[in-house]
Parts: structure tokens; sequence; C-alpha cells
């Protein structure tokens, strides 16, 4: 199937490692230029490169630290006036483990201004030049917790829940302008961030990391993780032309996880 994205721009936060970084190589692949910011300059210089490098496509890097507001603030100008992208994927880092009390304010805080406020700020930078060409993808990264929220992981279920209401209102407003607004849900995609959660919770259950990753993929209908490129495709699929009727959906990828209808 042709995407119809052969020469659009698409900016991908979080695009230095994980899914953000598979999405970007999908995208390559199928002929968009890219943005690609995070924090880490090097981590992106090198995914950019790589990416020109096998693809052909225009790639560019820059480094954004999304908890910082002055700095989003700078970002969003940019993203408004200068990047102008076609396609934009909303993501960012995943917020520490814990129950729902004895927080500290500064983690809401801090996972809140990455997660939710910069995320609202880059998205409404990026559908502004949408809307002016009429045409326009916006995906944003969520979690199973949006729908099944997962133990330990109260700031995350908690803020993209909010994610999930600016994203639904937001599609709404914006779908007669040519511009799909959607989530996408992953489950248990084996990268970095998972290798991180899985570690932790082999601590606190005194188990090898082995031991936790046996038990959690046969928790799982699928009976494994996901893979990075498996979820970009869909991904790439929802930022693509033919899915021009998609929008204010929460698709799952998530190897059944998540056990309601
Ligand atoms: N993998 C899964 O199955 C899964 C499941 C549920 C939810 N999620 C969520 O989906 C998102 C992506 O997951 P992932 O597995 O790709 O995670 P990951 O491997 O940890 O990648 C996160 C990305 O976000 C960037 N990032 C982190 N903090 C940032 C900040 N303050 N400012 C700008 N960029 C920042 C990281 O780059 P730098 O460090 O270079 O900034 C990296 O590129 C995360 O929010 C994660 O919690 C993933």
């Amino acid at each position: 199937m042709d995407l119809g994205i052969k020469g659009k721009t698409a900016l991908v936060l979080g695009a230095s490692q994980g899914l953000g970084e598979a999405i970007a190589r999908k995208l390559a692949e199928e002929g968009a230029d890219l943005v690609l910011a995070a924090r880490n300059e090097e981590a992106l210089q090198a995914n950019a490169q790589n990416l020109s490098r096998e693809f052909g496509t225009k790639a560019t890097a820059v480094s954004v630290d999304l908890s910082d507001p002055a700095a989003v603030a700078t970002f969003a100008a940019r993203v408004r006036n200068e990047f102008q992208p076609d396609m934009h994927v909303a993501n960012a880092g995943g917020p520490p483990p814990s129950v729902s009390t004895g927080v500290a304010p500064e983690v809401w805080q801090k996972s809140a201004q990455m997660l939710l406020f910069s995320i609202i700020q880059v998205i409404e930078a990026a559908a502004e030049p949408m809307k002016a060409k009429g045409w326009g993808r916006i995906l944003a990264i969520g979690s199973s917790g949006v729908i099944q929220p997962i133990p330990n992981l109260a700031v995350s279920n908690t803020i993209r829940g909010a994610v999930a209401g600016f994203c639904k209102t937001l599609s709404a407003e914006v779908a007669g302008s040519g511009i799909t607004v959607n989530m996408i849900l992953p489950g248990k995609i084996d990268t970095a961030r998972v290798g991180q959660l899985d570690t932790a919770r082999a601590g606190r259950e005194g188990k090898t990391l082995e031991q936790v990753r046996s038990e959690i993929a046969a928790s799982l209908p699928i009976k494994r993780y996901g893979k990075p490129e498996e979820f970009a495709a869909v991904a790439a699929f929802l930022l693509s032309e033919p899915a021009g009727y998609v929008t204010g959906q929460m698709t799952r990828v998530d190897g059944g996880m998540i056990r309601s209808i």
C-alpha cells in the first residue's frame, strides 16, 4: 500500500530511541522527511544521519527538553514557523513508577509538564500550519494504561488520561481542516523504557529480569513482547494519506493485553 507521504515532513518527538525512533525509521522508509527531537543530541544526530544515508530523506535533529517550559516555548515557535510539519508524533519519556499516593509534588509537576503541557503546546504549534495546508496527521503515543490503568504506574495512568481528553476534543475541532488526531496505545513493546520497568519490578519482587519477562510474556494473549517495528507499522498507517477517515480514535497495539472490548 502506498502511504502517500513521500516528500511530506514528519516531526517525531522522543526520536532518539525506542518507539519514536522506530516510527521515524518507518516514515523515512516511506519517503517522508523528518525532524527528530528529544534531549540526546548525539543519538538524534546519529539517527538522522543513518536515515538520510539509508533512505535518502532529509532528516534534521533538534535537541529539546520537554520538561523545560522555556525550551518548549522556543521549540514550539520553530515548529510553527520553521518546521511546519505535515505529520506530528507527540511522544516523550515515561514517568517513574509508583503507587498513587506519596508521589512528590515535583514528580507530578515535572511529568505533567513533559507529558501533558509541552505535548499540548507542540501539538498546537504543529496544527496551525496543517490548518493552512488543509492536511495534517497528529498521533500521540499513550499507553494501554489509558484504558486499563497499570498497577504501580499511577503518574502515567493519570496524565495520559488527560492527553486522551485533549486529543479527542481537538480531533473534532480540526477534522474539517483535513487534520486527523489519534492516539496509539502500546502494551509491552520491547524498548529501553519497558526494560527499565521490568528491571524495577524484578527488584521489587526479588526475581531475576528473565523470570519477570517470561511471566509477563506468558500473561499476554499473544505470549510475547511486541517489536518496535510492529508498533511503527501501525503508527505509520495512522499517519498516512489512506487513514484520512480515521480520527479521534485510540488504537491498541498490545498483543491483546487490554482485556476490555
Ligand atoms: N514501550 C512500550 O511498550 C510502552 C508502553 C506503554 C507506554 N509507553 C510510553 O510510550 C513512550 C515511548 O516509549 P518508549 O518505550 O519508546 O520509551 P523510551 O525508550 O524510554 O524512549 C523515550 C523517548 O522520549 C525521550 N524523552 C524522555 N524524556 C524527555 C524529555 N524530558 N524531553 C524530551 N524528550 C524526552 C527520550 O529521549 P532522550 O532521553 O534523548 O530525551 C526517548 O527518545 C513513553 O512515554 C512510554 O512511557 C511505552
